[in-house]
């Protein structure tokens, strides 16, 4: 796996923002989320599974159906986590390669002990980088996923930007995250679970009730599917569509890199 980890993400020249302040804020909380990922490491995909009730498979499966690759050539998981969407991709298309990128080590070595293995094991790259900055050359995927990730990463914009810059003309990004918390689901109880269930699960399992309460948070906090959709039309997306799964509790995204195809308002699998 590429670079050391010193418990930091990979500085280095971010994007301009606007001011220092915010480039400081942003620099703190990649250093919050990539240390809060590194603790959680051990039990994140127990967690995941236990608190999506095992729905966070098919989930996984139904982005990397919707992936679609352009060609025969590298597929970018953004935000890899513990390699489940980048191993889901495999199945999808051996044919392809995988570059599965995060910045919190700890979950890619996780990943990689558990889930790299048999006869295309080689095809899976884990590397260690921050997603507003991408080591990779322009126009080099032929598709790209982040899940649950794209809600952690401020600001969103610079991910957009670093995605529409290494994909190919005509590829797919799928982005797979939580809808936002604030709408009411199944008459409350779903907000119920996601204020007070969940941190408190999270907490007799890994010991860390504030890095479960986060998740809550930020969930609440996420733009609606319609915002999150204009928002990657604004970022320079063509044909960008989403897909509500579980009544809305989590949504696909589907955007292009602006090529010749027509628009379709559910995209293809
Ligand atoms: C909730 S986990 C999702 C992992 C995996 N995609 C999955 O589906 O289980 C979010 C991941 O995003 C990563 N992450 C957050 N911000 C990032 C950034 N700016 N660059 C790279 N990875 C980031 C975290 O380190 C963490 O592993």
């Amino acid at each position: 796996m590429d670079r050391p980890h010193d418990g930091t993400p990979p500085e280095g020249d971010a994007a301009p923002t606007r001011t220092a302040q915010p480039r400081e804020e942003h620099r703190r909380h990649g250093r919050k989320v990539a240390d809060m990922f590194g603790r959680i490491a051990p039990w994140y995909d127990l967690l995941n599974h236990v608190l999506s009730l095992g729905q966070d498979y098919l989930w996984r499966y139904r982005l990397a159906r919707l992936v679609r690759p352009v060609g025969q050539g590298p597929l970018l998981d953004l935000a890899a986590g513990t390699l489940d969407v980048s191993t889901e991709l495999l199945r999808h298309y051996p044919q392809n390669r995988v570059l599965a990128l995060d910045f919190a080590l700890p979950m890619l070595a996780r990943g990689a002990r558990k889930k790299i293995k048999g006869p295309r094991s080689g095809r899976i790259h884990p590397v260690q980088a921050d997603g507003r900055r991408l080591p990779l050359p322009d126009a080099c995927v032929d598709g790209a996923t982040i899940a649950f990730g794209i809600r952690n990463i401020k600001p969103r914009a610079e991910a957009y930007g670093e995605v529409l810059r290494v994909l190919k003309p005509g590829a797919r990004f799928c982005v797979l995250e939580f809808g936002t918390g604030s709408r009411r689901v199944w008459k409350g109880l779903y907000n119920f679970y996601l204020d007070k269930l969940l941190p408190a699960i999270g907490r007799v399992v890994s010991g860390d009730a504030s890095a479960y309460r986060y998740l809550a948070e930020t969930i609440k906090e996420f733009p609606d599917e319609r915002t999150l959709e204009q928002e990657m039309i604004e970022a320079g997306f063509a044909r960008v569509t989403h897909v509500p799964l579980c009544s809305g509790i989590v949504f696909i995204h589907v955007a292009e890199k602006a090529a010749n195809a027509q628009r379709t308002d559910v995209p293809d699998e």
